[in-house]
């Protein structure tokens, strides 16, 4: 890992580990959908797996904005909400079970990129740095709200509401 001296160090290095959630996140919300058995909650990882590409794209555009090539820094909480996730899924044989924790993990994983997001505003506001910079970073920010919100919604309105309420 190259050093990290000074706030643009700090805001690049942060960047390359939000790239390294958002392109692994592209085959994460792939298995989440396939292994989800409710078609609501399918589709929406689905449709938030297309927005996904969108995300890591526009992280390319914000790397070029800044004067970078893309590259990634791996990050260990993603890491460990995946592995949380193929535990709870060895461990289980009701797909009710598991659709019930696609929702709680899928919900984990937006507030883990909306800390992320809004971390890097921050910074980049301090950095004094360009719209071809901030915007790509709020257009996303407001697609992990809603999808969040939407997980949120179908959780909620579900029969698997009173089992996620259990274990959140
Ligand atoms: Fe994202
Ligand atoms: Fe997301």
């Amino acid at each position: 890992m190259s050093d990290v001296d000074t706030l643009e160090d700090l805001f690049e290095h942060e960047l390359a580990g939000l790239y390294y959630v958002e392109t692994e996140l592209i085959d994460v919300l792939d298995e989440l959908a396939l292994e989800s058995r409710n078609d609501e909650i399918k589709a929406a990882f689905a449709d938030h797996r297309e927005e996904t590409r969108e995300h890591a794209t526009r992280l390319e555009d914000v790397f070029r904005a800044v004067g970078e090539s893309s590259y990634t820094v791996r990050s260990s909480t993603l890491d460990g909400l995946v592995e949380d996730r193929q535990r709870v899924v060895e461990a289980t044989n009701d797909p009710d079970l598991v659709d019930s924790h696609s929702v709680a993990i899928g919900r984990r994983i937006e507030a883990v990129e909306i800390e992320a997001y809004e971390s890097l505003l921050r910074m980049a506001e301090e950095l004094d740095y360009e719209e071809d910079v901030t915007e790509p970073l709020e257009k996303t920010l407001d697609e992990e709200e809603d999808a969040k919100e939407k997980l949120s919604a179908i959780g909620k309105q579900s029969r698997f509401g009173k089992l996620l309420a259990k274990i959140r």
